[in-house]
C-alpha cells in the first residue's frame, strides 16, 4: 500500500526561554502533521508562540526538545550542513518584512536562491520571470526593493520563497505590515501561487477572515496546538 507521508511531522515540540531568571515555557509538546499540498492557517495570540514555532520548523534554531520530521528525515539527527541544506531544498520562506536584498532588483532577489542551489542562470532568469510575472510584476523586473511599494515587495518575497518549488512554505505573518486592501491581495496572490505549485504552507497570521480561506486552522494556545472544529479536511 501507498502510504502518503506527512511534508513535515512536529511530535512533543517543546520550546521555552529564560527572561529575567524566569523560565517561560512557549511551546509545551506540539504535534501537527501537514500533509504535500496541504494549507495550514496558524492562528493565536500574540505571543502565544507562532513565530518561535516557525523558526523551529523552518530549521532556524536549535534550543528545542521533541522531534522535527521534514519530508520524513529526522531533522534533529542531522548535522548543521546538512540541515542547510534540507531546508534550502525543501523550504521557503516568507517573513512579515521582506527581508530582500536591497542592492538587488526583483529578478536578482528570487534568482538568488536557486543560484545558491546550483541552477544556471539562464534558467533561474526564467523562473524569477515566470513568478514575478505572474504576481503583476511583470514590468519590476528591473526595480529595487526601495523603488517598489510595500504590496509589490512583499509580492518579491513571495516569488523569492517559491523559487526553488519548496515543498513547504512557512509563512510568519506574510502581509503583516500591508493595509488592509493591499493584504487581501496579496495573500490571495501567494494562496493561488502556492496551491498552484503545489506546495504545502503553514501561514501564522492574526486575521481569521483570511484564514478561513486556508485548508485547515490551527491554534495555538497555552504551548499547544487545538485544531479548528467543523472544517473541512
Ligand atoms: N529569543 C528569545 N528570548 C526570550 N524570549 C523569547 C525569545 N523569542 C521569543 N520569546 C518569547 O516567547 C514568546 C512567544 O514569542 P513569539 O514571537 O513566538 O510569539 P508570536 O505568537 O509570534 O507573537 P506575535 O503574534 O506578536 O508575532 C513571547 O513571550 C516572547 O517574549
Ligand atoms: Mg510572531
Amino acid at each position: 500500500m501507498n502510504r502518503v507521508e506527512p511534508i513535515v511531522a512536529l511530535r512533543g515540540l517543546k520550546r521555552s526561554f529564560i527572561q529575567g531568571g524566569e523560565r517561560i515555557e512557549v511551546l509545551r509538546g506540539v504535534d501537527l502533521d501537514i500533509m504535500p499540498g496541504e494549507i495550514v492557517a496558524l492562528l493565536g495570540p500574540s505571543g502565544s508562540g507562532k513565530s518561535t514555532m516557525l523558526q523551529a520548523v523552518g530549521l532556524l534554531e536549535g534550543g528545542f526538545e521533541g522531534s522535527i520530521r521534514i519530508a520524513g528525515v529526522c531533522a534533529e539527527e542531522l548535522s548543521a550542513d546538512a540541515r542547510t541544506q534540507l531546508r534550502r531544498e525543501h523550504l521557503g520562506f516568507v517573513y512579515q518584512f521582506h527581508h530582500l536584498l536591497p542592492d538587488f532588483d526583483a529578478r536578482e532577489n528570487v534568482v538568488m536562491p536557486q543560484m545558491i542551489l546550483g541552477r544556471p542562470r539562464a534558467e533561474a532568469d526564467a523562473r524569477a520571470e515566470a513568478l514575478l510575472a505572474g504576481l503583476g510584476l511583470g514590468a519590476r523586473l528591473t526595480h529595487r526593493p526601495s523603488q517598489l511599494s510595500g504590496g509589490e515587495q512583499q509580492r518579491v518575497a513571495v516569488a523569492r520563497a517559491l523559487a526553488n518549488r519548496p515543498a513547504l512554505v512557512l509563512a510568519d505573518e506574510p502581509t503583516g505590515n500591508l493595509d488592509e486592501a493591499t493584504s487581501d491581495v496579496v495573500l490571495a496572490q501567494f494562496l493561488a501561487l502556492v496551491r498552484g505549485e503545489g506546495s504545502a504552507a503553514l501561514v501564522a497570521t492574526h486575521n481569521e477572515r483570511l484564514a478561513a480561506k486556508m485548508d485547515r486552522v490551527v491554534r495555538l494556545k497555552d504551548g499547544v496546538l487545538h485544531e479548528q472544529e467543523g472544517q473541512m479536511p
